[in-house]
């Protein structure tokens, strides 16, 4: 693949810290939910890579569904109206669901996820965010793990993308405005 360090400004967050972040916040999870039935909800397809190491860095079994959603379209702005791409296979009822995301930007994915879940008679619902824009907030999320906030600047990597690109870029870094401008 290319160097892409042209089209980023530089790295807010490395493999590193994320790695050592994901272990502390496991490691409280494992006690916070210790005896109950948890079920890890992961949001693609941001979340694909801090499902897949969070997950991991659990102590114990847990079991895993995916929902779909999107709200960004190719663009770098939330549009605010959220599609269903694909439904949890689960049925949440009476589950313990923490919903694993890869960043809380505007809120509006979160926040309309919450009601949608609430909806479903789960036995509780929490987030897990890895990364949090607390100065994009356009609605306040209840979130009660969060690994990084992070400043208003369009982050790209560990499964943030720019039009279905950067996924893959190990760190999380911010796009140079030439690349979307
Ligand atoms: C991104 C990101 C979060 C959401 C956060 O997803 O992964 O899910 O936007 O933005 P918000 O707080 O402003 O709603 P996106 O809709 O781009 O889909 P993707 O995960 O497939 O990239
Ligand atoms: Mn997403
Ligand atoms: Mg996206």
């Amino acid at each position: 693949a290319a160097d892409i360090s042209d089209q980023i400004t530089k790295v807010l967050v490395t493999e590193e810290e994320i790695l050592a972040k994901l272990e502390e916040i496991a490691a409280q999870v494992a006690a916070d939910y210790e005896g109950k039935d948890l079920l890890l909800v992961g949001v693609l397809k941001g979340a694909v890579m801090v499902m897949a190491d969070f997950c991991r860095a659990l102590p114990t079994v847990v079991p895993m569904d995916w929902m779909a959603v999107s709200s960004y379209g190719a663009g770098t702005k939330s549009s605010g109206v959220v599609q269903i791409r694909k439904d949890l296979d689960a049925d949440i009822h009476d589950k313990h669901v923490l919903i694993v995301e890869d960043i809380i930007d505007s809120g509006l994915t979160l926040s309309w996820l919450l009601e949608n879940f609430a909806s479903r008679g789960a036995a509780s619902v929490e987030v897990f965010a890895l990364l949090r824009k607390p100065e994009a907030a356009k609605v306040v999320v209840d979130c009660k793990y969060v690994g990084f906030d992070i400043p208003n600047e369009f982050v790209i990597g560990y499964g943030l993308d720019y039009a279905e690109r950067y996924r893959n870029v190990r760190d999380v870094a911010v796009l140079a405005p030439h690349v979307y401008s």
